[in-house]
């Protein structure tokens, strides 16, 4: 498949970047939709640097903008070009401990918003330019780029407590719900449930639709970028070194042959509605396979980006803290002295403060701890940049929850993807010869 006219979201770094170049190497004409002008423009140079002949261009686009993504749409109709391919690559992930859950600019949860919504919007909106391709050649491609954390039993190995997408909680509003581990496996979940519903509703009309996990751990990209210095330096430099040749880490390179394959393999050709590990079929959860869920989830979001066509919905407002527990007054402390017959104090004669609190110390805690009110953090709401820390134009709001009751994770890794053999070996894999 060469010639095609090719989209690829998030392509100035990691795998989306590879995929990019892979594509143009196959003589694609590729448009690298990226937030970051310098960044889309440096990746655009950079291939070009490497292969002259490159098809490469750079055009921007915010998934965390609703108005961004539909002004990329405008931008792209005006260059006239046709669609073959829709690469949707881009992914945030707010680090593993990040318990301050953030907003797009449209006040969505940042990591469904970004991840799932945004690539909801954007594929809609080209959906007529791929039917167009579709119905000339018969293969037009959509290509979600999701996660096998999209499988709770998988992400929670090492992330507890994940719970399944509660569509009544969809952004995690509810106070005390939201961890970034539960949110990056709600929207890698939502993606591939999008895939299925859209390989449906695109029955016919030589446009297919898939959902591809790229590999399990692809420990060099920057996608750990909202890590510490340590986790970062563990993940990139000994982990993945030591384990690239056991394959339970995977080379950006690698990782992007699986993109790649799902987006050109003439072998791939009218295969719909299915979830590939690296490049082969594989069972996505049973948790993506609820076709109500699914028909469920694309309303929802349909109506939350506020697709034509479908009513409109006001994305939730984040559930403030409960109020601290009313201060226990006065008069029940003298009703709990007065059980004591023996010590019952003359009528009016109160004990002074100091003496009481004392008495309440001494009793233990429950007395003491009645008599202050528990701590509950506030849940300012402010203006800062998104969880992506390299984030830039969008304004995004961000709440501090105040979680207790979610332990602190280790590491975000993302775990227990089988091991599979991939046609990788087939393609050139620069990334892998440079050490990546
Ligand atoms: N790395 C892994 O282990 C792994 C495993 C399985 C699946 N994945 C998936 O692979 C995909 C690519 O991730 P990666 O590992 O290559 O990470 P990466 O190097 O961080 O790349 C992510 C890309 O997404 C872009 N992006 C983020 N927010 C965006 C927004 N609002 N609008 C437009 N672009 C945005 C980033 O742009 P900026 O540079 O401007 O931030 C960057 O180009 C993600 O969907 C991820 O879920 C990764």
């Amino acid at each position: 498949m060469t010639g095609r006219v090719i989209i690829v979201t998030g392509a100035n770094s990691g795998i989306g970047y590879e995929v990019a170049r892979y594509l143009c190497e196959g003589g694609n004409n590729v448009i690298l939709a990226c937030r970051d002008e310098t960044k889309g423009n440096d990746a655009v140079q950079k291939i070009q640097s490497e292969n002259p002949h490159a098809l490469a261009t750079f055009m921007q686009l915010n998934l965390s903008s609703m108005e961004s993504i539909r002004k990329f749409v405008e931008d792209f109709h005006a260059t006239k070009k046709k669609l073959h391919v829709l690469v949707c690559n881009a992914g945030v992930c707010a680090a593993a401990s990040d318990r301050v859950r953030k907003e797009t600019a449209d006040k969505f949860e940042l990591t469904m918003g970004t991840n799932h919504l945004g690539h909801f919007l954007l594929t809609n909106l080209l959906l007529d330019d791929l039917k167009k391709a579709g119905a000339e050649s018969g293969d037009a491609r959509v290509v979600m780029v999701t996660s096998e954390a999209h499988n709770m039993d998988v992400a929670r190995k090492r992330n507890p407590p994940l719970v399944p997408l509660d569509m009544d909680n969809f952004m995690l509003t509810k106070y005390g719900t939201y961890n970034s581990m539960q949110a990056y496996k709600d929207s890698k979940l939502a993606n591939v449930m999008f895939a299925y519903e859209l390989a449906k509703q695109l029955e016919g009309t030589g446009v297919t639709a898939n959902a591809v996990c790229p590999a399990a751990n692809v420990p060099t990209t920057n996608f750990l970028r909202n890590e510490n210095m340590v986790q970062r330096f563990f993940m990139k430099w000994v982990l993945h070194r030591a384990l690239r040749f056991t394959h339970t880490t995977r080379t950006i390179g690698q990782a992007a042959q699986a993109v790649v394959n799902a987006a050109t393999n003439e072998e791939l050709k009218g295969v719909t509605g299915k979830y590939f590990l690296e490049t082969t079929e594989h069972q996505s959860s049973a948790e993506s396979l609820d076709e109500e869920v699914q028909k469920k989830l694309w309303n929802m979001s349909a109506g939350l980006v506020k697709l034509e066509g479908y009513d409109p919905i006001e994305p939730p407002e984040a559930e403030a803290p409960p109020p601290p527990p009313e201060p226990v007054k006065k008069e029940e402390k003298k009703e709990e002295g007065a059980s004591d017959a023996a010590a019952k104090p003359a009528a009016g004669d109160e004990k002074p403060a100091e003496a009481a609190s004392a008495e309440g110390e001494k009793k233990g805690d429950d007395a003491g701890a009645a008599a202050e009110p528990e701590k509950v953090e506030e849940t300012p709401v402010e203006l800062s940049q998104g969880g992506d820390t390299t984030a830039d134009t969008t304004a995004e709001l961000s709440t501090t929850v105040d979680d207790s009751s979610v332990p602190p994770e280790s590491s975000f890794a993302e775990s227990g993807c089988g091991d599979t053999t991939t046609e990788a070996s087939k393609l050139d894999s620069t990334a892998e010869s440079k050490g990546e």
